[in-house]
């Protein structure tokens, strides 16, 4: 795609073997011989590389591009690659430039009959209330009906890619946000997702777009919203490595990404 768009030489990491012969298979294909002097595919982790491998042609680039976000901003290490890269390589801008989560209380789930028999058909085994666990758990899910959505969406995490100082600053956050509900209101967990910047103006949001991108769904088991009318919710993110971990605290419940 860089090479499409312009640019004369790409310097491309793939921490996974199989994944970057392919890519070398495909740019041979495409590029033939002069494939070398146009992109190098180099194996393993781009923050295990020194910094001399990190420019094999020597020079710095213009531009980071990475496909790291996951169905949140962060769960597969884009803050912490960007912020190595930046820190060795730069400041330059990236793609994407920046990337939030976000969080909406929704009510509780109650599936159709038909919903309960193809989840135990295409995953071997989900979900009707009832069958949920006590605790709260975290699933993969799509089509979350929209009239479940209990008020607006808040952000629980966000990324600067493109600049390091902000994003130095991002890699652990630690946000309480409130929900104004009516009271008596009953919630059965968050609903929470991805949205991307890819350049100024230019945004994926997974919730709104149909994408590959599922959402999260965390489970926190009915609880009824009292005459204060507010819902807290509390989220701690530590993004300062490739390994993220994440702590959602909504009432007395609460949920631990990496235990
Ligand atoms: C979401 S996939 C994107 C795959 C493909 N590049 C694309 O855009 O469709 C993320 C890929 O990045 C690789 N990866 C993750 N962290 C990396 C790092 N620090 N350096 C190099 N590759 C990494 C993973 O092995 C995985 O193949």
């Amino acid at each position: 795609m860089s090479l499409k768009s312009g640019a004369e030489q790409v310097v491309a990491f793939e921490a996974s073997a199989a994944h970057a012969a392919a890519a070398r298979r495909r740019l041979e294909r495409l590029f033939g011989d002069t494939t070398g002097r146009r992109v190098q595919v180099l194996t393993g982790k781009s923050t295990d590389m020194e910094e001399t491998a990190l420019m094999p042609f020597g020079t710095k680039p213009d531009l980071l591009v990475a496909e790291l976000l996951g169905y949140t901003a962060s769960e597969e290490g884009a803050p912490a690659v960007f912020a190595d890269l930046q820190r060795r390589l730069g400041p330059l801008p990236a793609v994407p430039s920046a990337a939030q989560s976000l969080a909406v209380p929704v009510a509780p789930l109650v599936l159709s009959r038909t919903d309960v028999w193809r989840n135990w058909w295409v995953h071997g085994g989900w979900l009707s209330r009832g069958q949920f666990p006590p605790g709260p758990a975290l699933y993969d899910c799509r089509n979350f009906p929209r009239e479940l959505e209990l008020a607006e969406p808040q952000v629980w995490e966000e990324f600067n890619f493109s600049n390091l100082d902000q994003l130095e600053a991002q890699l652990q956050q630690d946000r309480e946000l409130v929900f104004n509900l009516p009271a008596g209101t009953e919630v059965g967990g968050l609903l929470l997702w991805m949205r991307a910047e890819l350049a100024d103006g230019i945004y994926i949001d997974t919730r709104k777009e149909c994408t590959s991108w599922n959402q999260y769904y965390l489970h926190l088991g009915p609880q009824v919203i009292g005459p204060d009318g507010r819902l807290g919710v509390s989220a701690k993110v530590d993004a300062r490595t490739e390994d993220v971990s994440y702590e959602f605290q909504v009432g007395q419940k609460s949920y631990r990404s990496h235990p």
